[in-house]
């Protein structure tokens, strides 16, 4: 292992950014499934894999764009695991901060409510990613399984990054999870915890310079002798 090496790993995970404008020009199926087959090296509890990803491009991913977006207009939520954490003090401040960081890079004011709903829309089109991955797994799976999820998810974004294609997770692509199992034909038994865009960046796009900041090492890693 080479300090080279350590140089292209921080090179890929600085890079993986939410990224939310992409080329309309899909991803050929042999760089997707060389893509997803390095992800398959994720880490899980007793090696049992608990994703189960769907990924949908061209019609598929059309229907489910418009779906979604009339599903949210309707008020039609559906969500298999419903908010539970409450942010307060320094993750409300995180949060905002990290929402500032976007309306920022395109230009919407916090005071401009119709353009920061316009933007917010722009997750039920996948921010114009010809491809998109929903996440499940199965129902009887808790806390520890989705934590190997979170951890597969990682390391397919960072694949994705590798591979030259960016990404954004998004729970708002879990709002309304019986349309998504109703289009991809999947079964109650699958739950859905989340979706994450893919494709090619626009790198250009104002959107794509909202890069968000970490706190110092020490206001969230202990070390101890
Ligand atoms: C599980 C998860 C869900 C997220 N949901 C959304 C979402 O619904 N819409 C969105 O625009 N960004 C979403 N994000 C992106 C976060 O806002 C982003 O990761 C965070 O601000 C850090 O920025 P970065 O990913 O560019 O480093 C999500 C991220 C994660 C990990």
């Amino acid at each position: 292992m080479t300090s080279e090496t350590a140089t292209v790993f921080s090179d890929i995970v600085t890079r993986r950014i939410s990224t939310r404008a992409y080329r309309s020009d899909p991803v050929p199926q042999s760089l997707l499934e060389e893509v997803f087959t390095v992800a398959q090296r994720a880490p899980s509890n007793c090696n049992t894999q608990p994703w189960l990803i769907h990924v949908a491009s061209g019609a598929k991913r059309d229907a489910l764009a418009a779906s979604m977006t009339k599903a949210l207009a309707e008020g039609a939520f559906s969500m298999d695991f419903p908010y539970e954490g409450v942010y307060e003090g320094v993750y409300k401040e995180r949060q905002y901060g990290a929402a500032q960081v976007l309306y920022d890079a395109v230009g919407i004011e916090r005071s401009d409510k119709a353009g920061r709903q316009v933007q917010f829309m722009k997750n039920f089109d996948f921010f114009g990613a010809p491809h998109v991955a929903f996440v499940f797994m199965h129902e009887g799976f808790g806390l520890r399984e989705a934590c190997d999820v979170g951890m597969y998810a990682q390391t397919l974004m960072l694949s994705m990054t590798a591979h030259g294609l960016a990404s954004c997770p998004q729970t708002a692509l879990s709002f309304n999870a019986d349309g998504v199992r109703e289009i991809l034909d999947i079964d109650i038994s699958q739950r859905l915890i989340f979706g994450i865009s893919f494709g090619f960046p626009e790198v250009e796009a104002p959107a794509n310079n909202a890069i968000t900041d970490r706190g110092e090492l020490s206001e969230t890693v202990t070390f101890y002798e």
